[in-house]
């Protein structure tokens, strides 16, 4: 591999795990700045880490990135199925998995690329984390509607998921309150409840139910019927599909096995309208908000946010810090090691101010 001379780099380029509305932003700030200020050439890898394994890359001129900004989804593709260093190979009705990380380091060489840009969640940055300690120069930035990557206090695309889901609560309540119904809106953000707690804020739900906080169905149910009683006759509950009974678990949707991450969330809110439904007699509708809060165009903070976060992360090539993720820290644009990044996920504080807040406005968190 070439060390990164501050002229004339070869960089690439790979958007990993679930899409997000401001992926394409990124791209195209990563890719203008680096052709534009530093004279490097950019290299697409298509479909995450499988096209790293596979060689599948593009070149990306100054016109592939051009008219990108508003676009959601990734112009490069992306899987959540595969981890270079447990690579499942189908084996009959199952799989076998195999250590391909010498795959993706050939490949790169073979590319001839100085370093990596790596897009992703904590489970892409976390693998990344690992391919830099193998000796691949990569700079990360934190993309998620979960808002649960460590280091950053916003990663992009979470506005635009947040600002889907607000929608969908806003229109659940009028149907809600027509019908004189329980309305329990399900909402992404796998074992983070960032997205239930802001949207269940600004939709104005009555109870917000968060994987941080295990829930006790007596509390539910003793707010809906406290509602009654004051004459609202009909209540709205934000649930995050991470979200658990106090000594239960989470509901799995489906397992992908040959994921390094399987477990795909999903299904609580079915679970609770019936229980609801039966404790109180009231009817009770779940609604799953789940890829729609993934899709389309980004907001205009996530286009802003993710247009500094590449433009940060081309400055930090330059510089050569790698082994680092462009982050956001109190406004201002700081670098954080892969390391802590992939420590784990950053989950809502039960501390938190909004809780404080939503309590003492009367919103019941199930406890
Ligand atoms: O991490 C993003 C996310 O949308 C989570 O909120 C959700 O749990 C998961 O991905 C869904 O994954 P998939 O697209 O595989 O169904």
């Amino acid at each position: 591999m070439k060390t990164c001379a501050n002229r004339h780099k070869r960089i690439g380029i790979l958007t990993g795990g679930g899409d997000c509305p401001g992926i394409n932003a990124v791209i195209r700030a990563v890719a203008k700045k680096a052709i534009n200020d530093y004279d490097m050439d950019i290299v697409g890898i298509e479909d995450g880490y499988d096209g790293a394994v596979n060689d599948k890359h593009k070149k990306l001129e100054n016109s592939d990135v051009s008219g990108i900004l508003t676009l959601g989804g990734t112009i490069l593709g992306t899987t959540k199925k595969v981890n270079p260093y447990r690579y499942a190979i189908k084996k009959g009705d199952g799989f076998e998995y195999k250590n391909m990380s010498r795959a993706v380091i050939r490949n790169i060489e073979r590319l001839d690329l100085d370093c990596l840009v790596v897009i992703g969640g904590d489970g892409t940055l976390g693998i990344a984390y690992k391919l830099f300690k193998d000796g691949i120069p990569i700079v990360g930035v934190p993309k998620t509607i979960d808002n649960d990557i460590i280091g950053t206090d916003i990663t992009f695309g979470f506005d635009t998921a947040l600002s889907i889901a607000t929608e969908g609560i806003d229109r659940l309540h009028s149907t809600a309150q027509s019908h004189h119904r329980v309305m329990i809106v399900e909402v992404m953000g796998h074992n983070a409840g960032w997205l239930a707690l802001l949207s269940g804020i600004a939709g104005g739900g009555d109870i917000i139910l968060i994987p941080e906080i295990p829930y006790q169905m007596q509390h539910i149910v003793a707010k809906i019927r406290e509602r009654h009683r004051k004459g609202k006759r009909f209540s709205i509950i934000v649930v995050a599909e991470g979200a658990k009974p106090k000594g239960g678990s989470v509901v799995i949707q489906r397992l992908v096995k040959e994921s390094s991450d399987p477990i795909r969330l999903g299904g609580v809110g079915f679970i609770l309208s019936d229980q609801i439904e039966k404790a109180t007699g009231n009817e009770t509708r779940a609604v799953v908000m789940g890829h729609l809060q993934r899709g389309g165009s980004p907001t205009a903070f996530d286009r802003v946010l993710a247009t500094q976060l590449g433009s940060k992360a081309v400055d930090m090539i330059a510089a050569k810090k790698f082994g680092h993720m462009v982050a956001m820290q109190n406004s201002r644009l700081v670098s954080i090691s892969l390391r802590d990044v992939a420590k784990g996920h950053r989950s809502v504080p039960v501390d938190h101010p909004l809780i404080k807040t939503a309590i003492s406005l009367g919103t019941c968190f199930g406890q």
